[in-house]
Order: C-alpha cells, then sequence, then structure tokens
C-alpha cells in the first residue's frame, strides 16, 4: 500500500487555501492602497462581524500574509474576557516593530522605556473613557491619557516603518466582542483622532468579531457607528466547492462531482463544517497522489465528521446556565430557522421582558445571534436538531 498523504484539511485552523472572500479581500486591500500610495491612514476602522467558524480570523490571517508581502509591517492581537487588550496590543506593536528591525540600534532603549511607559499608561484599569470627553479638550486628564497613549504608539510606530521605507503598519485585532467596553472606547477615540490627522499616519486597522460587535462599538463610544462593518456570510456554492478542492490538488487528488454534491448539501456554505467534512472524508479514503476521492469514501467519514459535531454542541449545551438552557430548549422547539421573542416566551410561560438576560447572555456567548424584529436564531447548523433530540 502507498503512504497515505497528509491530510490537507483544516477543521479549526486556519486553512491552506482560503476559498472565496474576494469582496471582503478587496476591502482590505483598499485600505492598503491608500496607507501604501498616499502614506495616509487607510480609512475607518474595518470590522468584520460573524458566528464562529464562518472564517473570520481566516480572512485575516490571509490578509496578514498578503499585506506583509506588500511591504507592511504587521501586528496581531486576539482580545479575550480575561485580560486588558491594550497593554497587548503595546506588545504586538512591539513585537513587529522588533521583527522587522524598524527601530535602529542606538535608539533601541529610547524606543523600550517609552514602550514601558505607554504599556503602563493603558494597563492603568479602570478608566472610564466616553467619546464626549475625548472630544471636548481633555478636561479629565485620567481618561484622555490612554487614548493619547495609543495614538503616540500607533503614530509613532508607523511613521517608523514609512520612513525606514516600509509601507505602513497594519494593525489587526481579532476577537474584538470580548474587549471591555473601556478598551473599545480608547481604541475607537484613539483611532478617531488618528484619521484626524490622517496625512502623518500611514496605518490602518482590521479586526473581528461575533455578530455582537458592531453594537458593542456603537455602546462603547456614539461614534463607533462610523467604523466600517462588514458582514462575513457562508460561502456560496463554487467557493464551498474550491474549499474542497484547492487543498487536494496540491497532492493531485481529485474530487468525483457527486462526492462534492453530497458534502457541499451538507456543510451549507458553513466553512468549518466544510474543513471538517473534508477532513473525515480524507482519513475514510487515505488516498494516494492521483486517486480520486468519490461517495463512498464521503459517507464513511460523515459519522466522524457527526461525532465531532455533537462533542462542540455538547460543549455548548454543557457551558450554558439552565435558564438559558431553557431558553434554548423553547427556541429549539419551534423548530423554524427564525424564532420570535413572543414564541420563545410563550413556551416558557413568561413575559418577553423576563427572557432578554438569558437571551443577552447566549447572543454574547455567541451561541444564537439576533436577526432583526426581535428574531433569533441558532448560530451553528445542526445545533437546534441537537437540542430537540437531548430535551424533546
Ligand atoms: N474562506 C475559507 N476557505 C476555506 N476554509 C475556511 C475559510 N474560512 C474559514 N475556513 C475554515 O473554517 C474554520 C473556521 O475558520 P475561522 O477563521 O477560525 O472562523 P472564525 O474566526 O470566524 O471563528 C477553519 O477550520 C478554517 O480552516
Ligand atoms: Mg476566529
Amino acid at each position: 500500500m502507498d503512504a497515505a498523504l497528509p491530510n490537507p484539511y483544516t477543521p479549526g485552523e486556519v486553512p491552506r487555501v482560503l476559498a472565496g472572500r474576494r469582496t471582503e479581500l478587496g476591502r482590505i486591500r483598499d485600505q492598503l492602497g491608500r496607507v501604501g500610495t498616499f502614506g495616509e491612514i487607510g480609512g475607518p476602522m474595518l470590522v468584520f462581524h460573524a458566528p464562529r467558524g464562518l472564517g473570520k480570523t481566516s480572512l485575516l490571517r490571509a490578509a496578514q500574509r498578503d499585506a506583509e508581502e506588500s511591504g507592511f509591517v504587521t501586528a496581531w492581537v486576539a482580545c479575550s474576557r480575561q485580560r486588558p487588550f491594550l497593554p497587548e496590543l503595546v506588545r504586538a506593536v512591539a513585537r513587529a516593530l522588533e521583527r522587522a528591525e524598524v527601530v535602529p540600534a542606538d535608539e533601541s532603549a529610547r524606543w523600550h522605556s517609552r514602550l514601558d511607559r505607554i504599556g503602563l499608561q493603558l494597563g492603568v484599569p479602570g478608566v472610564r473613557v466616553t467619546g464626549e470627553i475625548a472630544r471636548t479638550p481633555p478636561a479629565e486628564p485620567t481618561s484622555a491619557a490612554p487614548i493619547a497613549a495609543l495614538e503616540d504608539l500607533l503614530h509613532d510606530a508607523a511613521t517608523r516603518v514609512r520612513s525606514r521605507g516600509g509601507a505602513g503598519l497594519l494593525v489587526f485585532v481579532d476577537e474584538l466582542h470580548a474587549a471591555s467596553a473601556d478598551d473599545m472606547s480608547v481604541l475607537l477615540n484613539a483611532w478617531q483622532n488618528l484619521a484626524g490627522d490622517r496625512e502623518h499616519n500611514p496605518l490602518a486597522l482590521v479586526t473581528a468579531g461575533l455578530p455582537v460587535t458592531p453594537e458593542a462599538l456603537t455602546r462603547a463610544a456614539t461614534f463607533g457607528e462610523r467604523s466600517a462593518f462588514v458582514a462575513l456570510d457562508v460561502l456560496d456554492e463554487p467557493d464551498a466547492r474550491a474549499a474542497l478542492v484547492e487543498p487536494a490538488r496540491a497532492s493531485e487528488v481529485s474530487w468525483t462531482e457527486d462526492a462534492l454534491d453530497r458534502i457541499v448539501g451538507e456543510a451549507r456554505g458553513y466553512p468549518y463544517f466544510l474543513q471538517l467534512m473534508g477532513s473525515t472524508t480524507w482519513s475514510a479514503a487515505a488516498p494516494g497522489t492521483g486517486d480520486t476521492i468519490g461517495l463512498a469514501e464521503v459517507e464513511a467519514g460523515l459519522p466522524r465528521a457527526g461525532e465531532q459535531l455533537t462533542a462542540m454542541y455538547r460543549a455548548r449545551w454543557g457551558a450554558a446556565t439552565e435558564k438559558e438552557q431553557a431558553f434554548l430548549s423553547a427556541m429549539a422547539a419551534a423548530g423554524t430557522d427564525n424564532v420570535t421573542r413572543a414564541q420563545i416566551a410563550t413556551a416558557l410561560g413568561q413575559d418577553t421582558r423576563s427572557i432578554s438576560v438569558p437571551r443577552e447572555r447566549l447572543i454574547e456567548k455567541g451561541v444564537i445571534e439576533p436577526v432583526g424584529h426581535g428574531l433569533v436564531r441558532f448560530t451553528m447548523p445542526g445545533f437546534g436538531a441537537y437540542v430537540r433530540a437531548r430535551t424533546g
């Protein structure tokens, strides 16, 4: 038997080939073009938002590769509820500049003590900053300090990159929904000020988060709504097929049309599902160079994918409180994709106001998402059926 080829699919990791996302990459490239050509700020902060598993991190990582190839220095931060993200941003920018060797050796000591100072200013917790304070002259020095510190850092880093021949600085902030309102406010205020002096700031800011992100940003600072929000959707059919075909092509392995049809139908454009089912199919097929993957291998692999999904559904269910679980059961019992507030309240025998806490918490956890007019739906396909099977 031939030695099996390594599995090219990447459930839960950055994909080898980013399928589709041309429009989204185009939005990022437009901003980078502005930075590169005019040496000025790329534009408003870009915010990609979508439920987990739709490919936000993958998109940002692909953009990062692109940008580095065209001479940008990039910094990457992922927010988390466990720690304030601004000090991490300082570290990420510092690391990026070090890697790019942008700071000359004789300036290194000065640059580092400057970074320490900025980090200290940004690390101060509990400072509540509002858009109003930032727009009027700094009436409250403590509130304005972190904004000014972040502004300085980004301005300084970007101009250093540019003066050493780089295109500019590109900052990525992933999982932005997890940042505190204060941190978001500092970031938005600093960005607003930098944009006000756009010719002197060769930088761009690209972020991603769960669907609550736009609302959270607007709550953190009134002008948060001026950010450029872009929703990521599922992949359309040609892109879904490409997500399966392209990684295999590199190993000269192909797919039959009916095998592709089966997975594309099952995954409904959801990128994580495509990678997972691609991966379990590949394992079942164990193809060698020149082989073709057919429907039989897909069918052999699907139960494994199902087990993996069930484990994920179980984890989401287990992370929900009793009240949240009751909410989820009521939602699942409706049996439709989109469920109204009233339907859930009626099923629980409560009024619509008393279900708003579990509703908000589940939205924040990314288990459900609002789809307008008081409707919500599950963010992960198949979760409703799992809950019904469990509680029905
Ligand atoms: N455009 C894409 N083409 C192929 N696979 C993708 C694409 N976007 C995401 N994926 C895959 O989907 C899964 C989830 O992607 P990820 O970027 O982590 O999503 P998110 O950050 O939105 O939670 C990963 O396994 C990744 O390999
Ligand atoms: Mg992600």
